[in-house]
């Protein structure tokens, strides 16, 4: 089957596309007129059947520098050739320079200032798996009973067992029955007194608190600096962990290096995690601790087969440099720009379809007043590819290195697609 897939030529139009999904478990909903077979920065084409799309989805905000990167492409080819993987047993220079380069970016581009230890793993649920052991690990030495997880409604952190205990989403979560005990979803609308008085009731119970700075499955919603300042503050004054996770949002995305550096010093989480974008598409994911949760963690705490391997490693290196960069974020905020302000002119033209525009940088959203299914199949049609968030938003995650005229390429598909399904 997978040779038919490489020697099919470009228009012809490959009918096993269905066979072959026959043999994957029901888990996914996918178009099927649509085979991927290559990339260029933030075009996708889909030789078997002859067409080209528009990205605006950077596979789920994951390859910030573009599909097929060359320089990435490279990394990769040089690094199979010396050294693909060691396990853990051992340091390598990759994952060495890879941590060391995470605390230290972070810190320069105003992350977390007390960013000290990494620990490297390969997927965005496996970050906050760790982040989430870590925090109780934290608490159990604080009192036996400190293990309990606050989270907020509207939250994705994924999908394994830990991380799906703290995602909102029920459909998600019911299915599995038991779940990581002692967790509570607080809203974030909520006043702040009414989380400082449960977080202050239950001191003893509550290890940590895990928040997207900006969420993003759960509809593109920004939350307020002065909430996730307040929060830290509850929280620090609880001894309770604070987890940014930045596994969407960060990593240039949202203008700044990370989505937590616009806050105050003092606003800080104890724990980031990241991953997405950290390997451009190549599986890799961290989660960044300060000494406080470091002193409490111990040998044998913690550990996986593949993380941080050399080859991982070695690309993410790339990507820090490359993201880690003045000139580079400030054309993320300008992409940003261009892009709000035309999903605007598209709102003021549908003032009855689209409710808000809303986001930061190259993470936004546009909330439809229904499900937006007709207008992403439409747009699909005519050569645009973009996805929902929550229930009625269409987010826009397109590679931070997509060309300015793409963007409004796109926009114009996106156009094209609304004035189709509500003429
Ligand atoms: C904020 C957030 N956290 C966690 C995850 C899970 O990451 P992964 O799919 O790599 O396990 C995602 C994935 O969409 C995410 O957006």
């Amino acid at each position: 089957m997978f040779r038919r897939y490489l020697s099919s030529t470009s228009s012809r139009r490959f009918t096993s596309v269905l066979e072959e999904k026959a043999f994957q478990v029901t888990t996914y909903s996918r178009p099927e007129e649509l085979c991927i077979t290559r990339g260029k920065n933030a075009k996708l084409y889909d030789d078997l059947n002859g067409k080209e799309y528009i990205d605006f989805t950077a596979g789920i905000a994951v390859t910030a520098l573009g599909h097929a990167n060359p320089e990435v492409a490279e990394i990769l080819y040089n690094q199979a050739k010396k050294l693909v993987h060691s396990s853990n047993l051992y340091f390598t220079k990759e994952c060495l320079d890879l941590s060391e380069k995470i605390v230290e970016k972070t810190k320069q581009f105003g992350g977390q200032h007390d960013a000290s230890k990494v620990f490297l793993c390969n997927s965005g649920t496996e970050a906050n798996e760790a982040a989430l052991k870590f925090a109780k690990k934290h608490g159990i030495m604080q009192h036996p009973g400190k293990q309990g997880i606050v989270a907020f409604e509207n939250s994705f952190h994924g999908r394994t067992m830990g991380a799906l205990s703290v995602t909102w989403n029920s459909k998600y979560r019911t299915p599995f029955g038991d779940l990581v005990p002692n967790v509570s979803f607080l809203n974030l609308q909520d006043e702040l007194t009414k989380l400082q008085d449960y977080v202050s009731s239950k001191k003893d119970e509550i290890a940590g608190l895990i928040i997207e700075p900006i969420q993003g499955e759960g509809g593109v919603f920004p939350v307020e600096i002065e909430k996730l300042t307040a929060l830290k503050k509850i929280c620090q004054d609880n001894d309770v962990i604070v987890i940014h996770d930045e596994i969407q949002c960060g990593l240039g995305r949202s203008g700044k290096l990370w989505a937590h550096a616009y806050l105050p010093k003092e606003a800080h989480p104890d724990i980031f995690t990241s991953a997405k974008a950290l390997g451009n598409g190549f599986p890799i994911a961290a989660t960044i601790v300060n000494n406080k949760v470091n002193d409490a963690l111990r040998v044998g705490d913690h550990g996986t087969t593949y993380g941080g391997n050399p080859l991982a490693c070695s690309v993410s290196n790339y990507v820090l440099d490359t993201i880690a960069d003045k000139a580079f974020l400030e054309q993320v905020s300008k992409k940003s720009e261009i892009l709000q302000k035309r999903l605007r002119e598209i709102q003021a033209k549908y003032p009855k379809q689209i409710k808000t525009i809303r986001g930061k940088g190259l993470m936004l959203g546009a909330e439809f007043v229904e499900p937006p299914t007709e207008v992403i199949k439409k747009a699909r049609e005519l050569g645009l590819l973009i996805i929902t968030a929550g229930k009625s938003t269409v987010r826009f995650v397109p590679a931070l290195t997509i060309e300015d005229e793409l963007i409004e390429e796109g926009l114009n598909v996106f156009e094209k697609a609304i004035k189709a399904v509500y003429a």
